[in-house]
């Protein structure tokens, strides 16, 4: 057998049906190329690296990479291209929504040398994405990719795409200044080249899923927010403060969203408690799952964090109230800066005293 050109990385999490299908798929669009496929499975409860591996046991081509304790699609995608020894590397999803007979094609625009990173775009003349998506996922990812696109060195159509192929020396290179946090490789990747890659998108339909579930959901939103924010700040600021102060930032939404609702029942003192500790409940919540996953909080341990976390915000809000007031007193500032003063101060005391006395 001849040493792959093409490594094929596939992240998966709880997609035995579709590793078959997977296999057969690459198979008949890569024929004449020397390609393998590395699966990247999370521990996945369904099975997901037996079915991968059961079929590698007869397939050189097949490899499976099964991590145990952690869980995340940049940072699967990063491995499996860190495992290859190919020239280029392809990312495609485990779920069959990518079209892999772009996969040829990507190849030969980077033989060719005409560009650093071919994409597969549902955002070009000829892509198609509300076939894939519901209504309101395809607002989510619009708005995710307007955005995104106000950081991007130089205009990208689909930067949330999840299909792509480059050179493997370019992804050894990025790598140790890699995010990997959350769903957006691509856009990590392209965030973190300097020089900017130069991008090349070709147009692809996303296939609705046959079989399985997306994992997507609000701790995905959060890692993009915190990924946007980790490269605009130029990595100076820990991810974790990001996170923080991105869930920080989901918590005084659903603060006021609470405030607004139950204002006319229980009157301001009573809506303001309410939402406090809804607001707080919340953001423990997912500070817990996104910023602090690799130490999150289990059985009674979650709890007793729980109480001390509403402590150390009770102490923040005293401190925001107390400063501002100050500030506002002396004629120091007026009330927006003072206000903006007092809500800096409650972030950067949160999160340093619970991150030492709730995360430990
Ligand atoms: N190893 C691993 N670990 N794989 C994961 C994880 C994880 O924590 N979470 C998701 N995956 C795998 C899924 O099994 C699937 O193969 C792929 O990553 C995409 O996950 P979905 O949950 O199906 O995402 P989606 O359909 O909402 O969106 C995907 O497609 C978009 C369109 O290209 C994502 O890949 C987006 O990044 C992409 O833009
Ligand atoms: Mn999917």
């Amino acid at each position: 057998m001849l040493a792959p050109i093409l490594s094929v990385i596939v992240p998966c999490y709880n997609e035995r049906e579709n590793v078959a299908p997977m296999v057969a798929r690459l198979g008949a669009v890569l024929d004449g190329v020397p390609w393998e496929a590395i699966f990247v499975d999370d521990n996945s409860p369904d099975g997901t690296s037996e079915v991968a591996k059961s079929i590698a046991t007869d397939n050189a081509q097949i490899r499976c990479i099964r991590r145990v304790g952690r869980r995340g699609l940049s940072s699967a995608c990063i491995e499996g291209m860190l495992a290859s020894s190919a020239r280029f590397v392809a990312v495609i999803d485990g779920d069959l929504q990518h079209e892999e007979a772009l996969l040829p094609v990507m190849l030969k625009v980077l033989q060719r040398g005409e560009a650093d990173i071919v994409v597969g775009s549902r955002h070009v003349a000829g892509g198609e994405a509300s076939t894939g998506f519901s209504a309101i996922r395809r607002k989510i990812s619009d708005g995710g990719a307007q955005l995104a696109r106000l950081f991007l060195p130089s205009p990208v159509a689909d930067p949330m795409s999840g299909f792509f192929m480059l050179e493997r020396t370019t992804v050894e290179r990025l790598a140790p200044e890699l995010t990997g946090r959350g769903f957006k490789i691509l856009l990590d990747i392209l965030l973190t080249a300097e020089p900017p890659l130069r991008v090349r998108e070709l147009p692809y339909s996303f296939r609705p899923r046959e079989a399985g579930e997306s994992k997507l959901d609000t701790v995905v939103l959060v890692e993009f927010l915190t990924l946007l924010l980790d490269k605009a700040s130029g990595g100076v600021l820990p991810m974790r403060f990001l996170s923080f102060a991105t869930i920080g930032v989901f918590g005084l939404a659903i603060h006021l969203a609470c405030l607004a609702m139950t204002i006319h029942e229980l009157g301001f003192a009573g809506a303001q408690w309410l939402a406090s500790v809804i607001a707080m409940t919340a953001n423990f919540w997912l500070n817990n799952r996104i910023t602090y996953s690799d130490v999150r909080l289990r059985g009674a341990a979650l709890w007793q964090g729980l109480v001390l976390f509403y402590l150390v915000c009770g102490v923040g809000v005293a401190a925001n109230v107390g400063i501002a007031g100050l500030l506002l007193r002396d004629g120091l500032a007026n009330w927006g800066a003072a206000g903006a003063a007092g809500a800096l101060l409650t972030v950067v005391w949160n999160f340093a005293v619970s991150a030492t006395l709730v995360w430990r």
